[in-house]
């Protein structure tokens, strides 16, 4: 009787201990420095920098290898032919084929100029405010922007006004939209400030987004919009996820910061990230907010954005890719 107890005892404490440790292995906080010692560390490195050709080769090699970005990264008419089963990335075991309703949607093949010459991808951070980056990133070649950020003009000096490619998170179609169910034109006018960009939409991630990916399919396409829409294919999200994952990036998802400086990485020549910055405190240990265009704080434990950070800070240290944190230098008259 008493042996029993002890047994049954033992096996709760047994599975204690294994949820402690898939807890640690989800969200390994132990295993990361302390913002404190991260920031110490770049102010140390200050604006040094050297690009370094061999980094950029073999990240590009590295990438094309696990993910085959120039084919890969759109669902297109090549890569998913009538009848093809995408598998959603960020479901468990949900599939959608494409049929006649889907596949026309599709572009035909890869529909960029390659290779990229010199990239900038933009994040969101509000390390961006106050950071007159805006001349910088507009000089680039291919300008890459997460999630339909605002681009009006109280934020051109600090973020610019060009882009070519922008993501959208089928989420926002709903929040601020009203998932286009009822008027489109709010939607269809405010892309009109991304130029002719491609929006890339992971309209196969989650399955409550295919529906609103595809209306927003539509409502461009019955405005006769310049934009065109890239559907993100499933299979490149989820063998970059792996990419990354084999290198100790343990969110459940990566952030879509990190797919567009893996795609850059895979296609363009030169890459500088902005805006990549997920701590509350800045070099001047003043506070960041969460986005350029919020107040809000940013959050812990969704993303695992520090793990992410790490990444990018040795791609930066080891030149090959840039990050800007600080102020951009001032502009001067011959760049
Ligand atoms: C350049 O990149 C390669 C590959 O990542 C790395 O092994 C090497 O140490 C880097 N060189 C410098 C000077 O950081
Ligand atoms: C889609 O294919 C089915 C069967 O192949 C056909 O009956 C239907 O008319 C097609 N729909 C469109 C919109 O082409
Ligand atoms: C598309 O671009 C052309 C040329 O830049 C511009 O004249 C036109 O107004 C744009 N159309 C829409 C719907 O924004």
């Amino acid at each position: 009787m008493l042996a029993r107890c002890y047994r049954g005892k033992l096996s709760v404490w047994a599975a204690l201990c294994v949820l402690v440790l898939c807890w640690f292995y989800i969200f390994p906080v132990y295993r990361l420095p302390r913002d404190k010692d991260i920031v110490e560390e770049v102010l140390r490195q200050g604006d040094a920098w050297q690009k370094n050709q061999t980094g950029i080769d073999l990240y590009r090699k590295l990438l094309t290898d696990c993910c085959d970005p120039r084919r890969m990264f759109a669902v297109t008419k090549e890569n998913s032919p009538m009848g093809k089963v995408l598998w959603y990335d960020g479901e468990f075991y949900h599939s959608r084929t494409v049929t006649n309703d889907t596949y026309p949607l599709f572009v035909q093949d890869n529909p960029l100029q390659l290779p990229l010459k010199r990239c900038a991808v933009v994040g969101n951070s509000g390390i961006l405010r106050h950071s007159q980056c805006g001349h910088d990133i507009d000089q680039a070649d291919f300008i890459m922007r997460c999630n339909l950020p605002p681009l009006s003009k109280e934020y051109v000096e600090d973020v610019g006004t060009r882009s070519h490619l922008v993501t959208a998170n089928p989420s926002i179609i709903e929040k601020r939209f009203q998932n286009l169910l009822w008027s489109r034109k709010a939607f269809v006018d405010s892309m009109k400030a991304y130029g002719s960009s491609y929006i890339y939409m992971p309209a196969f991630s989650m399955k409550p987004g295919t529906e609103p990916s595809l209306r927003a399919y539509y409502a461009l396409a019955d405005a006769s919009s310049n934009l065109t829409m890239l559907f993100a294919n499933p299979d490149f999200l989820a063998t970059v996820g792996k990419f990354w994952k084999a290198r100790g990036v343990h969110a459940r998802r990566l952030s879509t910061g990190l797919f567009l400086v893996s795609l850059a990485l895979g296609l363009c020549e030169e890459v500088t990230a902005y805006g990549f910055w997920p701590f509350s405190v800045g070099l001047d240990e003043r506070p960041v907010s969460h986005h350029y265009y919020d107040n809000i704080l940013p959050y812990k434990w969704f993303h695992a954005m520090p793990e992410e950070f790490v990444q990018l800070w040795h791609l930066h240290k080891s030149g090959t890719l840039r990050m800007r944190l600080g102020h951009c230098p001032p502009r001067s008259g011959g760049s």
